[in-house]
């Protein structure tokens, strides 16, 4: 029997992902879902042919500089590869891939979850019944706003962006979308392109983010792009929080601009932010665009196919470096 490849696994992943690491690898698995502090992840690194972790391990450049010669690919289990210095991991020789395509479905429903939570003011109704404070009700009672027939604007149609569009065919919707490149009609789908993004915001009821967080698009939603969006705007997130300055939309939240936000992702995580979470007109999730039970078993499963394929001396599906 040939030697098995050593994965070291950062956190908890599936019971059937467990089950073919165990079968295909020397895998060691962190059962109890301790995070790693930056020096344990570098000394366990340091017995292991692979690494999968998540977008929770940041692999910055001194990580990647502290990383064993053995070690061949940061495979992640997560889209996002924004914790990884992905030139450090190129210039030392390290593969890293990604789990594209098998989230999109997942995270689209977050982002609509997001878009619908924000509109009809769910985080406040939910609150208020919880609490025990629901003691009236009359047709002016907690109104929000519709989202049926309205537009709604897209930063990034990726794979995440393309899926988020459909659904909101769904709500008759019309779509609009700013990527760096325009995409084929057959993608499209009939929804508007436009060049830059300050050509789009004038046009969007609803403004969701779907890029990846680079240092081109960090701090992209700001005072002077929030200031183009519509009166009573609503802005979903469920990319990365990094894309948004949060002050900035505190501001235009407080003020009544935008009528409310959908965040499934924040500057500080874990944790959110007090300032956000203070506000009646947000609803908040902690980052959880991806956890289902279908799409937690699909991401292990394509890291594995990741690691699989570089073993094999062949080019992973997915490598981003
Ligand atoms: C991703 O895949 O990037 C999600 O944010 C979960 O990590």
């Amino acid at each position: 029997m040939p030697h098995k490849p050593v994965v070291l696994v950062t956190r908890r992943l599936t019971d059937a992902v467990h089950a073919r690491l165990r079968r295909d690898y020397q895998a060691i698995l962190n059962l109890e879902d301790r995070v790693f502090s930056r020096d344990e992840l570098v000394e366990r690194c340091q017995s292991a042919d692979a690494v999968l972790p998540c977008h929770s391990e940041l692999f910055s450049a001194e990580v990647i500089a502290a990383l064993p010669a053995r070690l061949k690919v940061i495979a992640n289990h997560s889209v996002g590869v924004d914790h990884v210095d992905l030139a450090a991991a190129k210039a030392k020789g390290i593969v890293v891939t990604n789990t594209p395509d098998v989230l999109s479905d997942a995270t689209a429903e977050i982002a609509i979850l997001c878009m619908l939570g924000a509109a009809r003011r769910a985080s406040e109704g939910d609150r208020m019944v919880r609490e025990g404070r629901w003691d009236f009700w009359s047709p002016a009672f907690m109104v929000g706003v519709q989202t049926t027939g309205k537009r709604f604007g897209i930063v990034g149609m990726g794979r995440v962006g393309q899926v988020t569009a459909m659904r909101a065919r769904g709500f008759g919707m019309t779509v609009h979308y700013h990527n760096r490149h325009r995409l084929a009609a057959e993608l499209e789908q009939g929804a508007v392109f436009h060049e830059t993004i300050e050509e789009m915001l004038p046009q969007c009821d609803v403004l969701s983010l779907h890029c990846p967080a680079t240092p081109e698009t960090a701090g992209l939603i700001n005072t002077a792009t929030l200031a183009l969006l519509p009166d009573g705007a609503i802005l979903v997130n469920t990319a990365r929080g990094a894309l948004v300055d949060e002050a900035a939309l505190i501001d235009a939240l407080k003020s009544g601009r935008l009528f409310a936000a959908g965040l499934d992702v924040f500057a500080t995580e874990p944790g959110g932010n007090p300032a956000l979470s203070a506000l009646e007109n947000v609803f908040q999730l902690p980052h959880v665009g991806s956890a289902t039970r279908e799409t937690r078993d699909a991401m292990g499963f394509r890291a594995l196919d990741n690691i699989d394929a570089v073993f094999a001396g062949r080019e992973p599906g997915d490598r981003v470096a």
